[in-house]
C-alpha cells in the first residue's frame, strides 16, 4: 500500500508540548492524522497522511447516530537510546479486526493499517515524549460515515489514526487505589458488544464512574450482567485476584475485553511458574479471602497504566482491604517486566517490542 503524504506547513503545525509532567492524557495531538476510506465501489482506498484537522462528516452519518464504530488505543515508546518501540500493536490492530467485524464493518489488510501507523509515528517521531513512563499514544478509530438514518450497517466508512503524548500514568509513584463495586449498574452482558472496543461501551459506563467519583473511588469494579456476582472488569481494565497461591483472572466470556496486556501479564505468570486461572470468580469469594486474609494481591492490567494495584474493594457499603493495602510484590514485578522492554532498559524475552526508527 502506498501511503500519500501531505506535510503539515509551518504555520499548520503546533507547539509540542515541553514539560512531559504537564501532559496528562489525551489533551495533545501532534500535527497529522492517517486517513483510509472504504466504500463498496472501491474498496479501501486513498491511504493518506494529512496535516491533523476536523473531519468533514455530514451530520446524518451512521455513527453518530448509531455509534457503529470501533476503536483501538496503543502507545509508541522513547528509549533513553533514542529508539522508538511499538508493543504488540499487532494484536490491537486483530482486536480491532474482530470488534470491526461483530459490528458488520467490513475487514481491513491488517498489514497495511500496521504499516501505516509506523509511518504517522515515525513523520511525528518529535511529539514522542523523551521522560521514561510518557509515550505516544495512538488512536486507530474506525466509523461508518453513510448519510442515512436507517438502521442498517453503514456502506461507506473511514478508517483513521491520530497520535499525541501522553504522560506517565504514575507520576507520584505506583499507589494502590480504592475500587468500588457497583451491584446496580453492568457494563456489558454475554452476547452484547463487551468484548468488542466500541464507543457505546464506555458511554455506558459514565454513569457509574461518575457515582463511584463522588462517593470518593477511584474506578468502578463491573459485575457480570446476568447475576452481578462474577467478576469482568474494573475500569478499563482487566483484572487479576492473588488468593493464596493461586492467581486469578475472568474468563473472556464475551463480556470482557480481551486486553493485550491482560494477555501479557498471563504469558508472564505462566513463564514464571505461577499457578494461573481464567475462572468464574465472584465477589462472594473474593470477600471471603479478604476477611480470611488470604486475598494477597489484587491489580487492574492495560495499556494506560500497565499495573494498577487495588488497596481496597467496597461492596454494598463495606471496605475491603487487599492484604495490607500497599503495592504488592507481584504487582511491582510486573510492572517492571513489561516497562522496562518497553524503553529497550531491558531485553524482550517475548520478542513483544519492535524498534521502528531503524
Ligand atoms: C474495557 C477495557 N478493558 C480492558 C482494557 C485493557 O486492554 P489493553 O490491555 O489492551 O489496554 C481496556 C483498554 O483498552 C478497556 O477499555
Amino acid at each position: 500500500m502506498e501511503v500519500t503524504i501531505n506535510r503539515a506547513s509551518e504555520d499548520q503545525r503546533k507547539p509540542i508540548p515541553t514539560d512531559d509532567t504537564q501532559l496528562g492524557f489525551g489533551r495533545y495531538f501532534s500535527d497529522h492524522m492517517f486517513l483510509y476510506d472504504y466504500s463498496p465501489e472501491e474498496g479501501w482506498h486513498d491511504p493518506r497522511i494529512v496535516p491533523y484537522g476536523p473531519l468533514p462528516l455530514d451530520p446524518a452519518c451512521m455513527v453518530l447516530h448509531y455509534g457503529q464504530e470501533c476503536f483501538e488505543g496503543l502507545k509508541a515508546y522513547r528509549g533513553a537510546d533514542g529508539g522508538i518501540r511499538l508493543f504488540r500493536h499487532r494484536m490491537n490492530m486483530e482486536r480491532l479486526q474482530r470488534s470491526a467485524k461483530r459490528l458488520c464493518m467490513p475487514a481491513f489488510d491488517i498489514d497495511e493499517v500496521c504499516d501505516a501507523l509506523k509511518q504517522l509515528v515515525l513523520l511525528d517521531r518529535d511529539w514522542i515524549p523523551r521522560t521514561e513512563g510518557c509515550s505516544l499514544y495512538v488512536r486507530p478509530n474506525y466509523i461508518a460515515t453513510d448519510p442515512f438514518l436507517g438502521v442498517r450497517p453503514s456502506l461507506n466508512y473511514l478508517f483513521y489514526i491520530m497520535v499525541g503524548p501522553v504522560g506517565a500514568y504514575y507520576p507520584e509513584g505506583f499507589n494502590p487505589v480504592n475500587i468500588y463495586v457497583s451491584d446496580r449498574y453492568v457494563r456489558a452482558v454475554r452476547g452484547g458488544v463487551g468484548e468488542a472496543k466500541t464507543a457505546g461501551n464506555y458511554a455506558a459506563s459514565l454513569l457509574a464512574q461518575m457515582e463511584a467519583k463522588k462517593k470518593g473511588f477511584t474506578q468502578v469494579l463491573w459485575l457480570d450482567g446476568v447475576e452481578r456476582r462474577f467478576i469482568e472488569e474494573v475500569g478499563t481494565m482487566n483484572i487479576f485476584f492473588v488468593i493464596g497461591d493461586e492467581v486469578i483472572t475472568s474468563p473472556l466470556t464475551g463480556s470482557i475485553l480481551p486486553g493485550v496486556t491482560r494477555d501479557s501479564v498471563l504469558h508472564i505468570l505462566r513463564a514464571w511458574g505461577h499457578k494461573v486461572s481464567e475462572r468464574m470468580l465472584g465477589i462472594d469469594e473474593v470477600v471471603e479471602a479478604a476477611e480470611k486474609g488470604t486475598l494477597r494481591e489484587a491489580f487492574g492490567t492495560g495499556t494506560a497504566a500497565i499495573i494498577s494495584p487495588v488497596g481496597s474493594l467496597n461492596y454494598k457499603g463495606t471496605d475491603h482491604r487487599v492484604a495490607d493495602g500497599k503495592t504488592g510484590e507481584l504487582s511491582l514485578k510486573l510492572y517492571d517486566h513489561i516497562l522496562a522492554p518497553q524503553y529497550g532498559r531491558k531485553d524482550d524475552p517475548y520478542g513483544w517490542v519492535e524498534r521502528i526508527d531503524l
